[in-house]
């Protein structure tokens, strides 16, 4: 059974695993270094800050409120992460958008990236947003095909001053 929950202290070493598995595929950089501290050594303390983040509670100045989610298997195996982002600023309408997701390196290419982002989508709904940004660097095909298979909508398009590299902005109707 394939859930989207909220973060839970449970799914500790099941999270570090996931963690494990992102530094093994290099790919740590998804992970900051202030919260891989968090999550090895206090992982009570970083689901707590990912609840204060949701709640809008001692947000770094210009973050807006942002809900985490995990997308989980018989409620033990995280096969992904999803955030929302429940306003945007204009820091997030040049790159960010709404939402963003990530799925575990050894367990992609098998749709989860497609159900994470619908199922994100139907929580933005029930939060009462009528459509969402998605921003994704136009070279990462398999991202821009999730937003194309969720009904995303190409708006514009922009080189990012920092990478140089083109991204591509969508919104979706909800
Ligand atoms: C992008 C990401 C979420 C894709 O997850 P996934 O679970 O592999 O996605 P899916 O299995 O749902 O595949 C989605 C589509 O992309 C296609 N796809 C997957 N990998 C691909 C690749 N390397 N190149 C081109 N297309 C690819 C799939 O074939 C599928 O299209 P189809 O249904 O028409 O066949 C995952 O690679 C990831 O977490 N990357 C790192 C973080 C990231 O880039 N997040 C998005 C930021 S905008």
């Amino acid at each position: 059974m394939l859930e989207l929950i909220n973060p839970t202290y449970n799914l500790h070493s099941e999270f570090l695993d996931m963690v494990a598995e992102y530094h093994n595929a290099g790919e740590s950089r998804l992970f900051d270094q202030n919260n891989l501290t968090l999550i090895q050594e206090n992982f009570s303390a970083y689901i707590q800050y990912l609840e204060n983040n949701s709640q809008g509670i001692s947000l770094k100045p210009g973050f807006v409120p942002a809900t985490t989610f995990w997308l989980v298997m018989n409620s033990k195996v995280i096969l992904g992460e999803s955030q929302l982002r429940h306003w945007l600023v204009p820091t997030l309408e040049h790159q960010g958008g709404h939402i963003g997701y990530m799925i575990r390196p050894l367990q992609r290419s098998k749709g989860y990236g497609t159900q994470i982002l619908a199922m994100t989508l139907e929580k933005a709904r029930n939060m009462g947003l009528s459509r969402v940004l998605l921003t994704c660097n136009r070279d990462n095909f398999a991202s821009a095909r999730i937003i194309q298979k969720n009904q995303g909508k190409s708006t514009s398009e922009d080189i990012l001053e920092y990478t140089g590299k083109l991204i591509s902005r969508y919104w979706i109707d909800l």
